[in-house]
This record gives structure tokens, C-alpha cells and sequence, in this order.
């Protein structure tokens, strides 16, 4: 837990690196072989610490779980605890998302919830309101989300805001009731359609994955099966910035290029080269990066993951940027840091604005979040001297051999303590 990584400023990244599957997605692939008897297979698994937690979760509620060789094998009883109130739960946040299969599977379920996050608020409002539409009896108590059910009934149901988390819990928990449901107003990330495409190959009837109205027919039973995860489009993005950042080359493996079209475009926006692969793409940036106006929303918007790496990228392009964060309300913490480091930038609300400078200025920093870590990590390869990014768990938990694919890449990094 006292790791840092050491990071020396000044070098341009030049080369190739292969992205593996995505955090976002196997976590909720590895949920969803709860709804079926059997043993499921997740390949293209990334080797990130979430992984095993997700694993203890799992194997907490009767699972047995091998993981090998980007490979996660599931095997899930017939009769299943309901019950995640154990310690791995309470140590990441994804572990929420084994609510709605226990809701479809046991129509009964107790999720411990996890501690607040440096991210910011993230209530569960609208995974509570959508599994009540399908008649569940929802509560907090003791620290857990409680649900109990008769039965799950098809219904109508239309989210508050697009959240990812939500849309998956209530399409999990709908695959199993009786009848049709409609959901509206749903997330649209390639993640999302990713869970589908794995439920459908389990027997699961859904259409609309990927567009705002998603329909569920439920069936009685799933069968397991054999699922590929997509890329890691964050991963992706990232390498993509710290290419721009350094004024260097970088030829992305293994994610959909698609997945990163506003990203990509804010970076073409800043002058880099974006040129497309098979299986992946080149990002390239000879000159300064230019100012550009970035504003966070809902997929196919800008990510609010990637905005630490759009906040840094601001830090030393030039001229004046606005950035502008719509969906977790604390992320400008990673601001702080960033001025740590010589950034010039203010906060009003949730609008930044910044001036870029030639450099960053080294210094000791803190990783409070994944993606915050990675920003520091990016914002140290533009400073000058030394920097010293602490806590760096945070960034093992989204980021596969992020120090050896950062040092074939060229850049001075090792890890310490
Ligand atoms: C997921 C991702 C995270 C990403 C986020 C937004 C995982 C493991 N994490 O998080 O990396 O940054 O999507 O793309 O996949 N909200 C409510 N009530 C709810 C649910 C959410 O108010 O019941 C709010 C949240 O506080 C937040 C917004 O909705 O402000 C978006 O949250 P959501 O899309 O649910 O994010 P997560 O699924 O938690």
C-alpha cells in the first residue's frame, strides 16, 4: 500500500502497447455468471487488482473462481448465499453490481455498501427505484442495500439520469422476471452493450442495447457460457493523452477506436494525429498541444474518466481551456495536485479553467482515485524532475503492467517502496 511510482519528466513515449479487456466490463461480466448454474469463461481478463476482489466477492456467495492467464472461470451453484456482507465488498465499489443478478437469481438480496468515494457522492437511488418498478422490496439497513422479492414482474421503468451502474442492475435483475421490461433513459457505453451481447449468448432476450431504450423479455432459466470482454477503451484513452502529452507516438492495440470518437476528436482538437489501425489506432503529436474545451457527459460525451487526462493535457497546452464536469462532482479534486505542480487553474462549480504553461513543475503527489493516479502519472512525464506519485494501489486496480508498458514506451518510470 506505500508504493509510489517515480516518474521522470521529459521523455516522449514512442512505440506500441496492447491494451487487454476492460475493467468496467469484466467486472460486470464476472457478476452476471451468478444467473446461471454452471461454469462460465470471461477470456481477454485484465490483469488489475478489481479482478480478484471481484473474485472473493463471488466465491463470498458460494462461486468457486479460477483466474489464469486472462482467463476467469466461474462456477456457480445451484443454490446461492444472497448475501455479500463480507470484507472484500466493502473494498471497491464495483461489487454493488452482484445486486440485480441476486435480485433475479435468489429474489433476495443484502450488499453491503461500500465506504464514500473520493470521487465523489454515489447513491443508489435509481438501482433501488428500478428493481422496486419490478417489485422488489428495497431498503438500507445495517450498512446494506436489502432487496426481497415474490417475484420479479416486468415493468416500465425510466432512469433519472443514464447511469451505468443502474442500467446494468436493473437489465440483470429483468432477465430473470416474468414478463417485459422496458427501460428508458439508459446508459449507452460499449460496456453496457458488451453485459448484453454476454446475456444474450446465455439465453437472455434483450434488444436495444447501445440506444436509450433497452427492452428485456425474461426467460426462466440462463444457461453459462464462453465470453470475450471487450477492450479497455480508458486504458486506451490514456495512452492516447500521454502520447499528446509528450509530444511523442503512440500505435494503440486492442481497443475499439470507435469507443474513444470524442476523446479522439478533443485530441485532434489539440493537434495530434489520429490516424486509425487495424485493431486499434496511431496518436501522434509533433508540436505544443493546443488549448481545447472539454465537457464530461454521459457516452458517446467526453468520459468523466478520461478527464483527468483532458485537465493535464490543458495544464501545458496553449492558450486557455475550459473544462467542464457533469457527472461525479468531486473529480476537481485531482486539481489540487495539478496546481501541486505548477498548473495554473481555477475551479468555479463545476467549470475549470485553465492556463497552460510550458512544463509542470515536479513535486509529491497523491492518486485518490484509478484515473486520477494515471493523470499524475501523465502530468509527471510533462514536469520537469522528479515526481513522486503516492498510493499508486489506486492505479493497480484499473491499470494492467502499467509501469513495463510505460517503460517500453520510453518514459522514466519505476516503482518503489
Ligand atoms: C461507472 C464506472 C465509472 C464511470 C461511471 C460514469 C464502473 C465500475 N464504473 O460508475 O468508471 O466513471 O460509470 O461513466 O463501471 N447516480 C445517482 N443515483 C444512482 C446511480 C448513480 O445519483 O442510483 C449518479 C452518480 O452519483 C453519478 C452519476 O449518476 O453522479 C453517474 O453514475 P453511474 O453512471 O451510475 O456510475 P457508476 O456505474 O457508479
Amino acid at each position: 500500500m506505500s508504493e509510489c511510482f517515480r516518474v521522470t519528466g521529459g521523455a516522449r513515449l514512442d512505440g506500441e502497447v496492447t491494451v487487454e479487456g476492460a475493467k468496467n466490463s469484466v467486472l460486470k461480466l464476472m457478476a452476471a455468471t451468478l444467473l446461471a448454474e454452471g461454469t462460465s469463461v470471461i477470456t481477454n481478463c485484465p490483469d488489475i487488482l478489481d479482478v480478484p476482489l471481484m473474485a472473493d466477492v463471488l466465491t463470498g456467495l458460494g462461486c468457486t473462481v479460477e483466474i489464469a492467464d486472462g482467463r476467469v472461470s466461474v462456477t456457480t451453484p445451484a443454490e446461492l448465499s444472497s448475501a455479500a456482507d463480507f470484507p472484500a465488498v466493502s473494498r471497491f465499489r464495483a461489487s454493488v453490481c452482484v445486486l440485480g443478478p441476486l435480485m433475479g437469481r435468489c429474489h433476495r438480496a443484502t450488499v453491503a455498501l461500500p465506504g464514500g468515494d473520493a470521487i465523489g457522492s454515489r447513491p443508489l437511488d435509481m438501482h433501488q427505484a428500478g428493481l422496486q418498478a419490478l417489485g422488489a422490496r428495497m431498503r438500507i439497513e445495517h450498512g446494506a442495500v436489502v432487496g426481497e422479492a415474490d417475484q420479479l414482474i416486468g415493468a416500465s421503468v425510466v432512469l433519472e439520469f443514464p447511469s451505468v451502474g443502474a442500467t446494468e442492475n436493473i437489465m440483470m435483475a429483468a432477465v430473470l422476471a416474468k414478463g417485459t421490461t422496458v427501460i428508458d433513459n439508459v446508459a449507452r457505453e460499449p460496456e453496457i452493450v458488451d453485459l448484453a451481447d454476454m446475456l444474450g449468448q446465455m439465453g437472455a432476450k434483450i434488444s436495444g442495447a447501445g440506444t436509450s431504450t433497452i427492452t428485456i423479455e425474461g426467460v426462466d432459466v440462463l444457461r453459462p457460457t464462453e465470453h470475450r470482454t471487450i477492450g479497455d477503451r480508458m486504458v486506451a484513452g490514456t495512452w492516447a493523452y500521454a502520447a499528446a502529452l509528450t509530444r511523442g507516438r503512440v500505435r494503440v492495440r486492442g481497443a475499439a477506436m470507435q469507443h474513444l470518437t470524442a476523446s479522439l476528436e478533443r485530441l485532434a482538437g489539440a493537434g495530434a494525429t489520429v490516424t486509425p489501425q487495424e485493431d486499434g489506432f496511431t496518436v501522434q503529436l509533433d508540436e505544443r498541444p493546443r488549448a481545447v474545451d472539454f465537457i464530461t457527459l454521459p457516452y458517446p460525451g467526453f468520459p468523466t474518466d478520461l478527464q483527468p487526462m483532458a485537465l493535464t493535457l490543458a495544464a501545458v497546452a496553449d492558450g486557455h481551456s475550459m473544462i467542464t464536469e457533469n457527472v461525479f462532482e468531486a473529480r476537481f479534486r485531482f486539481i489540487d495536485e495539478l496546481v501541486r505542480m505548477g498548473a495554473d487553474a481555477r475551479i468555479d462549480g463545476h467549470h475549470a479553467s485553465i492556463r497552460g504553461r510550458q512544463t509542470l513543475s515536479s513535486a509529491p503527489v497523491w492518486a485518490t482515485d484509478i484515473r486520477a493516479g494515471a493523470g499524475l502519472v501523465l502530468a509527471g512525464l510533462a514536469a520537469d524532475g522528479v515526481t513522486e506519485v503516492n498510493e499508486v494501489w489506486h492505479i493497480d486496480r484499473g491499470y494492467p503492467h502499467f509501469v513495463p508498458d510505460m517503460v517500453a514506451l520510453g518514459a522514466e518510470i519505476e516503482r518503489v517502496g
